[in-house]
């Protein structure tokens, strides 16, 4: 493991010297090592095409990552899937799994958590039962999701954390909630992983997708997608091609036999170039240490919100450090925090608006330093706009 010290960690984050970056939630910014990884491994293939790329090199791009993302799981290679994104990966659990009775989500969730299952209820009939929190984000928890289960219930899904404040559940408790009840576990962790440490194997989820390009620190265009063993045994892919198939260089379309562990979730050609990245963003992040890295997400955003409460904003973000990750939404009373949010990035504070408010992303690479910065340049536009 890496020393983790936060200067030496900065200089890897160049766009630090010139941003205040606190947009994790949206898109995150790469380690120069990555960047660097990323470019000589594109570099090969447009300078020499398959001379350096060959089917073996083609493989590892992919089964790098795949082992990079067991480590972050701690579960075995062989329940990881490497898929384009996270919605590609929510599509083919929700096509697999084809739920009947009723399926449990959240009415704040990104969409994706929820449209490939309204789009399955389409053809199973199923009911789509929406936790709502709207009103109050914050208060987002496991009660109500146990409120609205009853016998029919086959998949609770839903966000580790949500997108908009970083609200977030206890895996394991919700898991044994779930099985308790027979319905299966299905966790869009696309705003924790990288941030939170994870252990589907301990919290005992029944699947699990990320996108990359986050809190992982990795390009567009690659996502992991995690199916436990029992339940790989149950369902079968939905979407399959010739990358789905056992040995799938010998492009024989007379065989039908799916590739080894969840590989017959990958069915094309990906972006290799993401896919190969996300596993050096994964080592990155792992070398440094997940809990390290969960601690000084945590105590910035402590530090956000002491400066925040101290001007008296509305924070719709929980309280409790086991209820959230790095992100702090915050509320402007009589103001447009969208608007706010407009003005911080135009100054160099990088932010998105979010719920009529703004929301901070605080990721390892961030100090007390930005959040001093930030929260000076807000003092401004706050005193400027009312
Ligand atoms: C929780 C969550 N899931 C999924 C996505 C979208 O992921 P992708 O673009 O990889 O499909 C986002 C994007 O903001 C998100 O916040």
């Amino acid at each position: 493991m890496k020393e983790f010290n936060i200067d030496k960690i900065r200089e890897d984050f160049p766009a630090l010297k010139e941003y205040v970056y606190l947009n994790s939630s949206s898109i995150s910014i790469m380690p120069l090592p990555v960047q660097e990884s990323l470019k000589a491994f594109m570099n090969k293939i447009a300078y020499a095409g398959t001379v350096s790329f060959d089917e073996e090199a083609e493989i590892a791009s992919v089964e790098n990552t795949r082992s990079a993302s067991a480590r972050l799981f701690n579960c075995s290679e062989e329940n990881i899937a490497i898929t384009s994104s996270a919605t590609e990966g929510l599509c083919q659990i929700a096509w697999a799994l084809k739920p009947k009775g009723n399926i449990i989500v959240v009415d704040i969730e990104f969409p994706s958590g929820v449209t490939p299952w309204r789009r399955v209820a389409m053809e199973t009939g199923a009911e789509i039962r929406f936790v709502n929190v709207k009103d109050k984000p914050a208060d987002l928890f496991i009660d109500q999701i146990r409120d609205l289960m009853d016998e029919e219930t086959s998949v609770v899904c839903v966000g580790h954390a949500q997108y908009s404040n970083g609200v977030r559940f206890d895996l394991k408790e919700l898991a044994g909630l779930c099985h308790d009840n027979n319905t299966k576990c299905i966790i869009d962790a696309t705003q924790s992983a990288g941030v939170v440490p994870i252990d589907v194997m301990d919290t005992d989820v029944d699947a699990l997708v990320a996108g990359g390009y986050k809190w992982l620190c990795g390009p567009f265009g690659a996502a992991i997608v995690y199916i436990r063993e029992s339940l790989k045994n149950e369902i079968e892919p939905v979407f399959v091609g010739w990358r789905s198939m056992k040995n799938p260089y010998i492009f024989d379309a007379t065989r039908y036999e799916y590739n080894d562990g969840l590989r017959g979730y990958e069915y094309s050609t990906m972006s290799y170039s993401a896919g190969y990245a996300l596993g050096e963003s994964i080592n990155y992040i792992m070398d440094l240490g997940i809990e390290n890295i969960f601690k000084q997400a945590i105590l910035v955003a402590n530090y956000l919100m002491e400066k925040l409460d101290e001007m008296g904003l509305e924070i719709l973000s929980p309280r409790e450090e086991s209820r959230r990750t790095g992100s702090v939404l915050v509320r402007f009373p009589g103001l447009d925090g969208e608007e706010v949010a407009k003005e911080l990035t135009k100054r160099n504070v990088i932010v998105s608006p979010r719920f009529n408010a703004t929301r901070f992303s605080c990721h390892f690479f961030n100090n007390y330093d930005d959040i001093d910065k930030a929260v000076a340049v807000l003092k401004d536009i706050l005193e400027e706009m009312r």
